[in-house]
């Protein structure tokens, strides 16, 4: 990988960071691709002069994508949204743009693609989300044959989604939600494992046309989830049931805000559960030790604590 150029689309969001400093850490020269460059700014220092450029691109003008990845030896694409604006569709960012990546990717000549999806990607999903997840996977594979999908449970990590939403919400409400009743089932992964599985998938020319699907060592329930929320955050919350039909009712409503922190097609996702299937291909294949969240809560969410940091990082 050493002096080897990898484009990197969406690498200023969680994973790629995590991503980006073990690629430059590697001795790869690092494009990352994204729409505000002025955001992976910060991304610099975690190479040497010149190792790290963020370079503008959008998923949705062609063009642009075709500039990122000329002369790119390897090709990621971390690029996904969690809820649909404007033109920002789940079918423009996880599908076509998906296939706009792979085919630039195949045009220049780059060696390996890997396509991040997620756990649930199926095209009989009922949520939109992973519909359009299963549809990118498809569209990638096609257009870059032996392109690698890895499909992470939920990401934890310092500047998380998942998390930090729940211990902002212990912080400030009476209780939090379970939506569904908190049965849906998870297996939070490490952030730095899923990056680790990206360079190994990169690394490893047999990886090359596989599905990784990436979880934790331990399986939990939303329910126990608010309950470690509870607990790293020193918080007494209750813990309020909230049924499929009502969690929607309130999602047509969020999802209305500016950033919406849920809507109706979240709660579709959360009707399925989010682990890692039989028989698939993990950390393990990988040579990665999966991490367990308690090794590493605790490092970021005593923010949530009383007395803790005033102001919440900014996450996600
Ligand atoms: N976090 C999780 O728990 C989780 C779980 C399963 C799967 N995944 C998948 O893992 C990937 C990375 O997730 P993440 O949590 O790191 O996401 P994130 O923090 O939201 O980062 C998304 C990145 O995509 C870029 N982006 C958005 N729209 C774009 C466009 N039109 N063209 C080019 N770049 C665009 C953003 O930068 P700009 O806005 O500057 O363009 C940002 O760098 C996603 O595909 C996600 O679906 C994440």
């Amino acid at each position: 990988m050493r002096d080897s150029l990898v484009t990197v689309f969406g690498g200023s969001g969680f994973l790629g960071r995590h991503l980006v400093r073990r690629l430059a850490e590697r001795g790869a020269r690092v494009n990352v691709a994204v729409r505000d460059t002025e955001a992976a700014l910060y991304l610099k220092p975690m190479g040497n002069v010149g190792q790290i450029t963020p370079v503008q691109a959008s998923l949705r003008h062609p063009p642009s994508v075709t500039r990122a990845v000329e002369g790119a030896d390897f090709v990621v694409n971390l690029v996904g949204i969690l809820y649909q604006r404007g033109a920002q569709s789940f079918d423009a960012i996880h599908a076509r743009g998906a296939e706009i990546v792979a085919k630039a990717a195949a045009e220049a000549g780059a060696k390996r693609l890997v396509q991040m999806s997620a756990i649930g990607a199926d095209p009989e999903s009922p949520a939109e989300y992973a519909r359009s997840k299963a549809a990118g996977e498809r569209l990638a594979s096609a257009a870059f044959p032996g392109t690698t999908i890895v499909r992470p449970s939920v990401v934890f990590g310092p500047e998380d989604d998942f998390f930090n939403r729940f211990g902002a919400m212990a912080r400030i409400l009476p209780a939090l939600p379970l939506i569904g009743g908190g049965e849906t089932r998870f297996q939070p992964v490490y952030v730095g494992d899923v990056a680790d599985a990206v360079v190994a998938v990169l690394d490893r020319p047999d990886t090359a046309g596989k599905i990784y699907e990436l979880g934790g060592p331990r399986v939990y329930s939303f329910k126990e989830l608010m309950e470690i929320v509870l607990q790293e955050t020193g918080r007494k919350r209750l813990l309020l049931p909230l049924p499929f039909p009502v969690a929607k009712l309130q999602a047509a409503f969020l999802q209305l805000l500016p950033v919406p922190p849920l809507t109706i097609d979240q709660v579709k996702l959360l009707e399925r559960d989010n682990v890692v299937g039989e028989g698939a291909a993990g950390l393990g294949d990988l040579d990665i030790a999966a991490t367990p969240v308690h090794g590493i809560l605790p490092t970021y969410m005593f923010r949530y604590r009383r007395g803790g940091a005033k102001v919440t990082p900014r996450f996600g």
